[in-house]
């Protein structure tokens, strides 16, 4: 069989792992050929791959980042690849194609698989949002990058008896501020799944100093919004082209919370840090078994599917059902984090 894969969308933890498990699994194993497109569907449209032999994939089980590039595709273009679906998999010759990605490039590998190709999918991102699996690989690296600053903060905002305000990723799920607040102690988590009161935080915040505490850490998602009318800080600024900028939620409160409270107090964006870098031990697993089951569906022909975690089985579920919607933090793991919403 000759297989594609390509990585697209945002970059993440994991994603050389799991090339290279598809690459070892359908070369060793099945004695496939594998090729890979660059810079995800921009390369399929252009014709742009190579081929992956075992030298290719040595020594990036650890590596971030992707070997074959990544990118976002605009719907325009994506129009060509769907429009042209069965012609491209007869012209470069693919029996399947493997997409590693998040909820755009799934929902772009369900397209192609609707024209006709033959996909098998593996889903990731940092923000374990997508709903048909328990897990993605990446997100285990980002709440452990995510914790670690937390950590780190608390000595620094203890020293100079500081307000720090670290902004997490995560534009509709609060996934990585929920855990890293916990794991990290944070004492208040702010998700974009429940609007907070700056007041509640302006609370805690005296509470804690009330008590002989001389700081405290914020852990804020990049999505979290405050309720109507609870924060002051509401305006952007028009930058020299004219166009009004916000600044995002992180900066936003810490200068509200210093204002309201007469506290020095910081903004620290983890940003892209939280994506970069090698993955853990567990997103290197995860992400070797979704590679393995990957190739395995496609030789049993399960086409328009996708790799998912169910407790600790991999199982394969319709690409269909699993960008229908984002998984978002419920209410009970809200209530357990105890924190200021
Ligand atoms: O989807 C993962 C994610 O990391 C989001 O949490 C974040 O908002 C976004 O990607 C940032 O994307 P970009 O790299 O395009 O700035």
């Amino acid at each position: 069989m000759r297989i594609g894969v390509l990585t697209a969308g945002g970059d993440c933890p994991g994603l050389n792992a799991v090339i290279r498990s598809v690459v070892h699994r359908a070369l060793v194993g099945h004695g496939d050929e594998v090729i890979g497109f660059e810079d995800g569907f921009r390369g399929l449209l252009e014709r742009r791959y190579r081929k992956l032999d075992l030298d290719s994939v040595s020594g990036i089980l650890a590596r971030g980042g992707t070997i074959l590039g990544s990118s976002r595709l605009e719907r325009a273009r994506l129009s060509e690849a769907t429009d042209n679906a069965e012609e491209l998999s007869r012209e470069l010759g693919l029996d399947a194609l493997v997409p590693i990605g998040g909820e755009g490039t799934l929902t772009a590998a369900r397209m192609l698989s609707d024209a006709g190709m033959p996909v098998v999918g593996v889903p990731k991102t940092i923000d374990n949002d997508i709903s048909s699996t328990d897990r993605t690989f990446g997100f285990d690296t980002a709440v452990g990058v995510a914790t670690e600053a937390i950590d780190r903060l608390k000595t620094t905002a203890e020293s100079h008896q500081r307000v720090m305000v670290v902004e997490v990723m995560g534009r509709h799920a609060g996934w990585i501020a929920l855990e890293s607040g916990m794991a990290g102690g944070a004492h208040g988590i702010c998700l974009p799944e429940r609007e907070f009161q700056v007041d509640d935080l302006c609370r805690m915040v005296e509470e804690r100093f009330a008590r002989g505490k001389k700081f405290a850490v914020v852990c804020v998602a990049e999505g979290a919004h405050p309720a109507p009318g609870s924060m002051d800080y509401q305006k952007g600024e028009i930058d020299p082209y004219g166009h009004e900028r916000f600044a995002g939620i992180g900066n936003r409160l810490a200068v509200e919370l210093e204002h309201r409270l007469g506290k020095e107090a910081r903004p620290v964006i983890l940003g892209h840090v939280q994506r970069g870098g090698t993955p853990t031990a567990y997103d290197r697993v995860l992400a070797t078994r979704f590679g393995w089951h990957a190739v395995e569906a496609v030789h049993r022909g399960e086409f328009g599917m996708m790799t998912a975690l169910h407790g600790t089985d991999i199982d394969m579920v319709p690409l269909a059902e699993a960008v229908t919607e984002l998984k978002r933090v419920p209410e009970s793991r809200m209530d357990e984090a105890e924190s200021v919403f």
